[in-house]
């Protein structure tokens, strides 16, 4: 099948020093793809990398098998890749239906029934937060504010979504929820490009995982074979 998205020998870093040191990966539309590996391995880094927000020192970005690593992160998010950093990613005193029509707004054309659609659409996937519409994003649960914050990134219809640690802050238990709820993302047809820490979590909502280790791909295969593998689990990913 032909890839969404696609990495081809990524060199990137800060400054001279390069973190990751040849990343090639692919992500098939309406597929999932998780990348877990140990602290420091270069996970951040690849997000910024396919979100545009830095440039690598060589290799190329590819959607649609056109070549985007010039193009910057709000000209990716014009082209469908929608994003959802780990961090700060509502606006805390706007409302909860503020946050989604600002979603919309940024990046999506069509006037009032086009976010009408867009919003009942959101919605539905996320009931849990329509008693809160007028609630303060900011005084919402960790696991709520997730769900805000994907679904103003899934307002303007993005055709992939990427999630930086999505169940960063949350309890087990919550972090579970939040994934059962990424699930139900993918299963809109939305292709999904994520990191997590949780490493068990990550590869059970996934297709496909990526193991990354040192800047270096380590592992890519379909996330139950990569959860089946003992020694894989014991050198990298530690006992989730
Ligand atoms: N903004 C930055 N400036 C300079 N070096 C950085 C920056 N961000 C990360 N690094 C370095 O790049 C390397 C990889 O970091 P990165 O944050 O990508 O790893 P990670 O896999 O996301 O780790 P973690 O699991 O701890 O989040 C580390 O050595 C880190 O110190
Ligand atoms: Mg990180």
């Amino acid at each position: 099948m032909s890839a969404e998205l696609r990495l081809d020998n990524i060199v990137a870093g800060y400054g001279a020093r390069a973190v990751l040191h040849g990343v090639s990966l692919d992500v098939a539309p309406g597929s999932s793809l998780v990348v877990v590996g140990p602290n420091g391995s270069g996970k951040s880094t690849l997000m910024r990398v396919v979100t545009g927000l830095i440039r690598p020192q060589s290799g190329r970005v590819l959607w649609d098998g056109r070549d985007i690593t010039a193009i910057d992160a709000p000209g990716r998010a014009r082209l469908g890749l929608g994003y959802v950093p780990q961090e700060a990613n509502v606006f805390r005193n706007l409302s909860v239906l503020d946050n989604l029509k600002l979603g919309h707004e940024f990046i999506a054309s069509g006037g009032a029934k086009a976010l009408r659609q867009r919003l009942d659409a959101v919605l539905a996937l996320f009931p849990e937060i329509v008693p809160k519409l007028n609630v303060a994003a900011g005084l919402l649960s960790g696991g709520q504010r997730q769900m805000v914050a994907m679904g103003a990134a899934l307002m303007p219809s993005p055709r992939l979504l990427a999630l930086d640690e999505p169940s960063a802050g949350l309890s087990p238990l919550n972090a579970s929820r939040l994934f059962e709820v990424v699930q139900r993302v993918a299963q809109t047809g939305v292709t999904l490009f994520m990191i997590e820490q949780n490493t068990r979590l990550g590869l059970d909502a996934a297709d496909q995982g990526l193991v990354l280790v040192a800047g270096q791909v380590r592992a890519r295969a379909p996330s139950q074979e990569l959860l089946a593998n003992g020694q894989l689990q014991s050198l990298y990913l530690g006992a989730h």
